[in-house]
C-alpha cells in the first residue's frame, strides 16, 4: 500500500482508505452487495396426525407440530408475510417398515398438501419432503434389505410412489431428502410418464450426516437408532459435494440445496458457483436451536443474529434459504425492518 508523509501527525498516512465507503448509512447502502427479502426465504413446517391442538417442540422453541387447521392458519400467514414457499414435513400416527403413510392419498402429509393446496393455490410455492424417515418405524430414510442395510433401488420404488401421491395432492415442488443414488432421475420419470410435467424437484444435492439434525428427529418423532452414515455424506468431505451436484443436474433437478447451512458455507460457495440451476441451503434445526438458546441466555443479540445468519447464505451464493425464522422474519420485513 502506498504511504504520503504526513507532517501534522509525524508519520505516513494511507492513502486507499476503505472507510471512506462506510462512513454514512446511505453510503453502505449504496455499495451494498447482498439483500435478503421475504420471498428468498422458505417456511419448513410439521403436520401431525391425530393431535387436536398444536404442540410445541422442545428442542425447538417457537416452532409447533401443527394440526391441519393451524397449519392452513400458519401457512395462510406467512403467505400474506411474502415469504418464497412452505416445505412440508409429516409426522404420522402411525408407521411400518416400508413407510405406507408416506404413499397413501389419506396420509396426513398428502392431505395436508391437498389441503394447502385447496387454500392457498398458487399463491405460494408448496413444497414437500420426498423421504421416507418419518414414515418408517425403523426410522431411516428407505426400505432395509433382509441384511437391515438401506435397499438404494428398492427405495427408488418407493420415492416414485410417493412422489406420485405428493403431485397428485398439489405440491408444485418436491424435496427429495433420503441421498439415494439415482432418486432424481427415478422421481422424474415417474412424475413425466404420469404427466407431471410441471412439478418440480428440489433437490437435497449436498446432504451431510449431520449431529445439527439433532432436535429434528424430536420434531418429527423420529424412530431412528443409529445414523445415516451410509446414505449422507461425511462431514469431511467437499469434493463429492460437487460429484452429487453434477448427477442431480443431470438427472433433472431443477433447483438444488446444501444442508445443513452455516457449518457447510464452504460446499455452498462452491456448489453455487458450478452449478447451472438456482442453489438453496437449509439453516437446520440444530442451528435454529442453538440461536434461540444462547438469545434466552442474553448472550447474543437474536434478531441481529437471525438476520446476519440469513445474509450470510445470500454472500455464499444461495438463491433461496430455508429457515424456521421465515415467516418471523418476512414479518419484520412487513413491518418495516
Ligand atoms: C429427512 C430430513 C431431515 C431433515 C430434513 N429432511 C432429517 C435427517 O436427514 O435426518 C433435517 C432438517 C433439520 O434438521 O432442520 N426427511
Amino acid at each position: 500500500r502506498q504511504q504520503a508523509p504526513d507532517a501534522a501527525v509525524g508519520g505516513p498516512v494511507p492513502i486507499v482508505r476503505p472507510r471512506r465507503l462506510r462512513t454514512t448509512g446511505a453510503m453502505r447502502s449504496l455499495v451494498r452487495e447482498h439483500t435478503l427479502r421475504p420471498a428468498d426465504l422458505v417456511l419448513p413446517m410439521f403436520v401431525r396426525e391425530g393431535i387436536t391442538e398444536d404442540q410445541p417442540i422442545s428442542s425447538m422453541p417457537g416452532v409447533l407440530q401443527h394440526t391441519e387447521d393451524s397449519l392452513v392458519r400458519a401457512a395462510t400467514e406467512a403467505t400474506e408475510r411474502g415469504v418464497g414457499g412452505l416445505m412440508l414435513f409429516g409426522v404420522p400416527k402411525y408407521k411400518d417398515a416400508v413407510g405406507s403413510g408416506a404413499t397413501d392419498p389419506d396420509g396426513v402429509l398428502n392431505r395436508a398438501l391437498a389441503r394447502l393446496s385447496r387454500e392457498l393455490g398458487d399463491a405460494t410455492v408448496i413444497m414437500a419432503d420426498l423421504c421416507l424417515d418419518e414414515f418408517t418405524d425403523h426410522g431411516h430414510c428407505g426400505v432395509l434389505d433382509a441384511e437391515g442395510r438401506v435397499d438404494n433401488d428398492a427405495t427408488l420404488g418407493r420415492y416414485r410412489e410417493m412422489a406420485l401421491a405428493q403431485a397428485e395432492a398439489g405440491a408444485h415442488l418436491l424435496g427429495p431428502s433420503g441421498m439415494m443414488d439415482g432418486q432424481i432421475a427415478a422421481i422424474r420419470e415417474a412424475l413425466d410418464a404420469a404427466g407431471h410435467l410441471d412439478v418440480g424437484l428440489y433437490a437435497y444435492t449436498a446432504k451431510y450426516a449431520s449431529a445439527f439434525f439433532g432436535p429434528f428427529r424430536d420434531a418429527v418423532g423420529s424412530s431412528l437408532s443409529g445414523d445415516r452414515r451410509t446414505y449422507q455424506q461425511d462431514p469431511a468431505n467437499g469434493r463429492e459435494a460437487l460429484r452429487e451436484l453434477e448427477l442431480d443436474v443431470a438427472e433433472g433437478a431443477d433447483l438444488v440445496m446444501v444442508k445443513p447451512g452455516l457449518p457447510y458455507l464452504d460446499v455452498l460457495a462452491e456448489v453455487a458457483a458450478a452449478s447451472p440451476v438456482p442453489v438453496g441451503a437449509y439453516q437446520v434445526s440444530g442451528e435454529y436451536a442453538m440461536v434461540e438458546a444462547a438469545a434466552a441466555n442474553g448472550w447474543i443479540d437474536r434478531d441481529k443474529v437471525i438476520l446476519e445468519s440469513l445474509l450470510a447464505f445470500r454472500r455464499a451464493g444461495a438463491t433461496t434459504v430455508l429457515t424456521y425464522w421465515a415467516s418471523e422474519v418476512a414479518g419484520w420485513y412487513r413491518d418495516g425492518l
